[in-house]
C-alpha cells in the first residue's frame, strides 16, 4: 500500500464508514477496512477492499493491520452511537468510544502514523445556547454518547499539541440518506433514526411511526434536526484528508446543511417524494432529546472547500430506494 494513498478505515464496514471506503475507491485511494463487525456488515464492504476482523480494545489486532498495512492516514468512525443506551450503559460507551480511541492512537505513534480523521457529533454541544451552532460554542453534552466523543477531541487536541500527529474532528449532525449506487445504505439493528424509520412505516415493517414529542418551543411543536447526505459527509472527509496531505494543522469542523427540519416537515416530505401516506402517532417525548439542532457549515465551506450535493428530497429518494432493496442485496 502506497504511502499517501493508503488509507485505514476503523469502521469500515459500517454506514458512513462504508459510503466512505466507497469514496476513496472512487477517488484512486487503497482502503483497507479494520471492523470488529459488531454493527458493521461484511457485504458492505467491497470484495477487492482488503477487510481486517479485528478489535481496537486489542492492542495487538490494530498494531499487527498498522504495521502490515501501512496506511498514510486513519479514518475512524467505528463507535457506540445510540444516545439512549449511552444513559443506560456509560461503561460501553467509555470503553467502545474513549479506551479503543485510546488504544487506537498508541498503535498509530508506535507505528508513526500522524494524519487522523475522527467522527464525531454535534450531540458534543448538548443544549444550544444559538442557532446555527458555530464549532467554538460551548460543549455541554446532555448524554454519555456526546461525553464520550467530547472527550476524544479533548485527548486529540493534547496529543496534537505535544506530538506531531495532525488530526481532523468532523462533528455530524444527522447523517441520512444512502449512497446512490444502491449498495450502500442504513442497516442498524435497532434501528432508532427518523428517516428510516418512516420508511419502515410504508414497507409495513413498522405499524405506525412515532412522534416523539409535539409540544417543543419550534413552529410545529415537533424536534428540528440538521439532515445531512452521507455522501456528502464522505466528501467532507476526502477534503478533510486532502487537506491533512497539504499540510493544514488540526482542526474541528460541523458538518450539517444549515437547514432545520421538523420532524412533521420530514414525513410530508416523505409523503411527497415516495407518495405514500404515513400512519404517525403522537408519543411523549425521548430523553435528551433537544428541541433544535442546526448546524452552521460555513467554516468546512469556507476552510476544506466543502459543497453539499444532496438536499432533502434527494436525501429521501436514496434512503427510499435503499429501503426497499436492502434485505434482497444480503
Ligand atoms: N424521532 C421520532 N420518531 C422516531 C425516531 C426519531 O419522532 O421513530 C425524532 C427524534 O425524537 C428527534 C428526530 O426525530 O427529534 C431525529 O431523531 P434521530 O434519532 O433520527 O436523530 P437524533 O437527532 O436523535 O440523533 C442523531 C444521531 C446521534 C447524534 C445526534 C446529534 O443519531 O448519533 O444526531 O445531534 F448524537
Amino acid at each position: 500500500m502506497g504511502r499517501e494513498s493508503g488509507v485505514m478505515v476503523i469502521g469500515g464496514a459500517g454506514y458512513i464508514g462504508s459510503t466512505m471506503v466507497q469514496k476513496l475507491i472512487d477517488e484512486k485511494y487503497q482502503p483497507v477496512v479494520f471492523d470488529n463487525l459488531s454493527m458493521g456488515h461484511r457485504r458492505l464492504v467491497p470484495k477487492n477492499v482488503p477487510l481486517v476482523k479485528g478489535d481496537l480494545r486489542n492492542y495487538k489486532d490494530i498494531l499487527s493491520a498498522l504495521k502490515k498495512y501501512k496506511p498514510g492516514a486513519v479514518i475512524h468512525f467505528a463507535a457506540a452511537s445510540l444516545v439512549g443506551e449511552s444513559m443506560t450503559n456509560p461503561l460501553k460507551y467509555y470503553d467502545n468510544n474513549v479506551v479503543a480511541c485510546v488504544q487506537l492512537l498508541k498503535a498509530m505513534k508506535e507505528t508513526k502514523i500522524k494524519k487522523f480523521i475522527f467522527s464525531s457529533t454535534a450531540a458534543t454541544f448538548g443544549e444550544p445556547k444559538r442557532i446555527p451552532i458555530q464549532e467554538d460554542d460551548n460543549k455541554c453534552p446532555t448524554n454519555t454518547y456526546g461525553q464520550s466523543k467530547l472527550m476524544i477531541e479533548t485527548i486529540l487536541k493534547d496529543e496534537a499539541r505535544s506530538t506531531d500527529t495532525r488530526y481532523v474532528a468532523l462533528r455530524y449532525f444527522n447523517a441520512c440518506g444512502a449512497h446512490p449506487n444502491g449498495r450502500i445504505g442504513e442497516l442498524h439493528d435497532p434501528e432508532t433514526h427518523l428517516i428510516p424509520n418512516i420508511l419502515k412505516v410504508l414497507t409495513g415493517e413498522k405499524k405506525e411511526l412515532q412522534i416523539f414529542g409535539d409540544d417543543y418551543d419550534t413552529p410545529d411543536g415537533t424536534c428540528v434536526r440538521d439532515y445531512v447526505h452521507v455522501e456528502d459527509l464522505a466528501d467532507a472527509h476526502l477534503l478533510a484528508l486532502e487537506a491533512l496531505n497539504r499540510g493544514m494543522k488540526s482542526d474541528a469542523f460541523n458538518l450539517g446543511s444549515g437547514s432545520g427540519y421538523s420532524v412533521m416537515e420530514i414525513v410530508r416530505e416523505v409523503e411527497k417524494v415516495t407518495g405514500k401516506k404515513v400512519k404517525v402517532k403522537m408519543s411523549p417525548r425521548r430523553p435528551g432529546d433537544p428541541a433544535k439542532l442546526v448546524a452552521s457549515s460555513d467554516k468546512a465551506r469556507r476552510v476544506l472547500g466543502w459543497k453539499i450535493k444532496h438536499g432533502l428530497e434527494s436525501i429521501i429518494r436514496t434512503a427510499w430506494e435503499w429501503e426497499k432493496i436492502k434485505n434482497k442485496s444480503k
